[in-house]
């Protein structure tokens, strides 16, 4: 499957190779297990959303962010479409991992045609996508789910114990924060003095939720924006790559959001569904007749530094 770009200078060094980073590392581990996946599937509310949404537009672009295997977005809205009539023009298929998009572009090979006239993949971060691959001129809106802090709590934590063969046998902590300067924007992550290994017993786990909360609460009353909650899962044995996941409070995805979708420009909706905040991100002077979409925790999932710079790439292309 095809790159965006090897390489990339930051901050005067040269970035490792998006191919060899150890996010990559990780999500290509996970090409072949990715649909099965107890946690892959835990946040059916969104796959509702995604179809009434698609049904409503009826859009001519679909641009799928983090799209993994396909098999949660886009297949579903499009063959929710085909069903209806409606036959998508474009189909954009993002994923940082080679191997899972590769995957996509297989699931996506058995979407019939009158679903979907083209479909294009493309492989690497979402804000080295080329301008060309969003800059169709037509308005769209975005659908992002992403995870809620609260359900962290209220089981997200225990369901990484549970599953810590895939997430990393040692999980770390962070309060999630957004950093606004004249330099613009950015998130930070601020460890936290915990860590929880995969035998972690069901008390501990009752006290680091407890720690967690309390530490968000605290961190609210401060100046700048607290997200929420920054979650890294790393592998004592082997070099299975590094898991990066946030979980974000209501606030502090409002205040993200609406420092890149500017009220006078964007509508932006949010509500709770289960374990996703569900945002709808509309452009307020025209009906949208595309859709971009960033869905289980896509959000959650891009590496802090990446973060605001994928945001923007994403402005750009709601055109
Ligand atoms: C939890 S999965 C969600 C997949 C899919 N959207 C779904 O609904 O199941 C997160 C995906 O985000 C991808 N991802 C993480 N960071 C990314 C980035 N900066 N750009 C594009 N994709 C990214 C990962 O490779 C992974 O496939």
């Amino acid at each position: 499957m095809q790159g965006v770009l090897a390489t990339s200078r930051t901050q005067g060094a040269l970035e490792v190779r998006w191919e060899d980073r150890s996010d990559t590392v990780f999500w290509n581990e996970k090409a072949d297990s990715y649909s099965k996946a107890e946690l892959t599937n835990e946040a059916p509310e969104e796959l509702e959303a995604l179809r009434e949404l698609a049904a409503e537009l009826s859009p001519e672009t679909i641009l799928s962010l983090g799209c993994a295997d396909g098999r949660r977005d886009p297949i579903p809205a499009l063959e929710l479409l085909m069903e209806t009539g409606h036959t998508v023009k474009k189909v954009l298929c993002n994923d940082l991992s080679p191997l899972l998009l590769d995957r996509a572009a297989a699931n996506m090979a058995l979407v019939p045609k009158e679903a979907c006239m083209q479909s294009l993949f493309r492989s690497g971060p979402m804000h080295l996508l080329g301008s060309l691959e969003g800059s169709q001129p037509e308005p769209k809106a975005l659908l992002v789910g992403a995870y809620r802090f609260e359900m962290l709590l209220a089981g997200g934590l225990r369901s990484y114990i549970r599953n810590s063969r895939l997430v990393g046998d040692r999980l770390s902590f962070g309060l999630y924060r957004l950093q606004t300067s004249g330099r613009g924007n950015r998130a930070q992550v601020i460890p936290l003095p915990l860590t929880v290994g995969s035998s972690a017993s069901s008390r501990d786990l009752a006290a680091a939720e407890g720690y967690l909360n309390a530490s968000v609460r605290e961190a609210e009353q401060k100046d700048g924006a607290n997200l929420g909650v920054h979650v890294r899962g790393t592998f004592e044995a082997d070099e299975r790559g590094v898991f990066s996941s946030a979980w974000f409070t209501r606030k502090g995805l409002a205040e993200l959001l609406r420092l890149f979708f500017s009220p006078d420009r964007y509508s932006v909706s949010i509500n709770a569904a289960g374990k996703c905040w569900l945002c709808r991100i509309n452009p307020r002077d025209s009906k949208p007749r595309g859709l971009v979409t960033l869905l289980n925790n896509v959000l959650g999932n891009i590496l802090p530094h990446e973060l605001t710079k994928s945001l923007s790439a994403v402005r750009r292309m709601l055109g």
